[in-house]
């Protein structure tokens, strides 16, 4: 009997239910989004992401990733975004990958490659573009590459169009970002393909005008991405499992669609991608195609359609906050794993506590040991027979406030 089959026979919560992808078991289905964070130094993890990272592995999740790590220099949006682009970065990854692990959770990394997202300033400044002038505050701007000269608006400089070399020396990248990955104890790794990010821009017919064979028709557009998941899975162990994140739609006025990810999707599927993360938008253009309306659960409907269309099991994300509505996703076979970033970032130990309401976390398992200890006794406290108006504790509390 399967791990979901099993859950539902015995009446349990199937989001903390585990799931084994290849030869990886996660406890529970809860995934911790990659999410930015703007404070690495030359690419590499500092204290804060100690920090941070360390906030949200103690807090109960099955999958736990940092954040987009580039993989090459050039490839990060900011000077202070990750990045494995060299084997120094094995030890300083190491750590983290150690520590969540020792949790109980699976480490996770995101690969990516911004394109002409390059050269900005970080989320806060609403990435701005960086001029020459931020060069004295020590961040000179560098430039972006994509697959056509189609900066992200007006007033951002030219582009580097990446010629064939290019291609060759950033599938190189991949391959050993992955293998730094591997080196560095993570145990499922992320193609970022999503957000107008380079493998998105290649998708897209509005960044990609080329007429060479990765460009034109769909199957041209669909070369990058595809390449870069053969190289990867190439290098990524057989037992270990390959995610892809996709913008299942462009975003508004965008042009590559729903029908496109599902096409997308069977081949990643093809080259050994287990599952399909399902983001949206990243690239605006001028056709009719609006917004996705950002109300709760907003791409569960991708990942269910992707999911149905073409084996893959899929990750659902966007707005799903509470546990009824994240096991309801699951039970309805819309998705294989949950996951959250915002809310996580608000309540890091949600994962814990919406084990509890769904009844499938009664001895608090699912946080650190000496966490659990003491919350046990407390529980027990709560039964202690002041609440029933035991004598014996009336006694000893007159005593001690010297009442008789
Ligand atoms: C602080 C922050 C940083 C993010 N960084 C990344 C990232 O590195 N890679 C990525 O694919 N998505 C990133 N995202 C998007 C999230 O992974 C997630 O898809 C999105 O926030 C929607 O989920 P939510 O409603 O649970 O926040 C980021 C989101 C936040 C809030």
């Amino acid at each position: 009997m399967g791990e979901e089959e099993q859950a539902e026979a015995d009446g349990k919560s199937l989001l903390f239910s585990p799931i084994t992808i290849r030869g990886v078991t996660a406890r529970n289905r809860v995934m911790v989004a990659p999410m930015c964070q703007y404070h690495s130094v030359d690419g590499g993890p500092t204290d804060w992401e100690m920090v941070h990272i360390g906030r949200l592995a103690v807090g109960g999740p099955g999958i736990l990733f940092g954040e987009e790590t580039g993989v090459e220099e050039r490839g990060r949006k900011t000077h202070a975004c990750a990045g494995i682009w060299d084997d120094r970065h094995i030890p300083q990854y190491r750590r983290l990958t150690d520590f969540i692990r020792e949790q109980g959770v699976v480490p996770a990394i995101q690969l990516g490659h911004s394109g002409r997202k390059a050269s900005c300033h970080g989320a806060v400044r609403d990435w701005a573009p960086l001029r020459s002038e931020d060069a004295v505050d020590g961040l000179p701007p560098w430039q972006g590459i994509a697959p056509s000269q189609v900066p992200l608006d007006a007033t951002r400089p030219p582009l580097k169009v990446i010629d064939r070399d290019d291609i060759r020396t950033v599938l190189n990248s991949w391959r050993e970002a992955t293998r730094r990955s591997l080196e560095a104890g993570y145990e499922i790794l992320e193609i970022h393909g999503a957000h107008g990010y380079l493998i998105h821009e290649f998708l897209s017919p509005i960044t990609n005008q080329r007429n060479d064979a990765y460009g034109g028709d769909r199957e041209g557009r669909m070369r990058f991405a595809l390449e870069v998941a053969e190289v990867v899975r190439d290098a990524w162990p057989d037992d270990k499992p390959l995610f892809f994140r996709v913008s299942a739609v462009d975003g508004k006025g965008g042009q590559w669609g729903l029908e496109d990810t599902v096409a997308l999707s069977r081949e990643l599927v093809a080259r050994g991608v287990d599952v399909v993360d399902c983001s949206s938008g990243g690239i605006l253009g001028e056709s009719d195609m609006p917004p996705v309306p950002r109300v709760p659960g907003y791409q569960v409907g991708f990942a269910e359609r992707v999911k149905r269309e073409t084996g893959a099991m899929t990750v659902a994300v966007g707005l799903i906050t509470e546990a009824e509505q994240a096991e309801a996703i699951l039970r309805e076979g819309r998705a294989d794993i949950i996951a959250l970033a915002r809310e996580l970032l608000w309540y890091a130990d949600w994962p814990a506590h919406a084990a509890r309401q769904l009844g499938a976390d009664a001895d608090y398992i699912l946080v650190p040991e000496e966490y659990a200890h003491r919350l046990r006794a407390r529980e027990a406290a709560k039964d202690m027979p002041i609440n029933q108006g035991g004598e014996e504790t009336k006694a000893a509390i007159r005593y001690l406030m010297g009442e008789g």
